[in-house]
């Protein structure tokens, strides 16, 4: 068996967080396919094809894939010949929705399980909202995201 497992999420954009969750798939993970939304319920700040773009900057290892998907992720990770569905838990303000992600995405797709996992301690404050509101105003997100991803952030707000 080669465990293949989905990382979904919107990805608006990719920060130190979803790269260390990225790595913690990989010990249990011979794939790990990068799932990034493109009917998000947010109003994103980056394209499609730009969030895809740079976590393909931001992560290099060949194990990982980064596709976009349209529709239900149920459907996306069954097409994938993935059984896993990974997600990350920061606090426990994240539960109550990925609980019901998880049952719902379960109902869909019996026999897919999530696995949430959480990641290193100095970066559970790291999201993309609070990285996209400090670059806003100019803030030194440096160590937050990739180098690319710093610069594309400056681009889009001309600072
Ligand atoms: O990073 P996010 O925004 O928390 O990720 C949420 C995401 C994209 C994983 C979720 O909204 C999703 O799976 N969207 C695809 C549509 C879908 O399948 N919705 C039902 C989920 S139970």
């Amino acid at each position: 068996m080669t465990p293949v497992a989905v990382y979904p999420g919107s990805f608006d954009p990719i920060t130190k967080g979803h790269e260390d969750l990225i790595r913690r798939a990989l010990s249990f993970a011979d794939t790990v396919v990068v799932a990034v939304a493109v009917n998000s319920r947010k109003q994103p700040l980056f394209t499609p094809a730009e969030r895809v773009s740079l976590i393909r900057q931001a992560v290099t290892d060949p194990r990982v894939e980064v596709r976009s998907f349209d529709g239900l992720l149920a459907d996306f990770v069954r097409a994938a010949g993935a059984t896993l569905i990974v997600r990350g838990l920061r606090a426990v303000s994240d539960f109550e929705y990925e609980f019901q992600m998880a049952l719902m995405n379960r109902n869909l797709a019996p026999g897919v399980e999530t696995v949430f996992l959480v990641p290193a301690f100095d970066l559970t404050y790291v999201s993309s909202s609070l990285v996209r509101e400090v670059a806003r105003f100019g803030a030194d997100v440096s160590r937050l995201v990739h180098p690319a991803v710093a610069q594309a952030l400056k681009q889009k707000f001309g600072k």
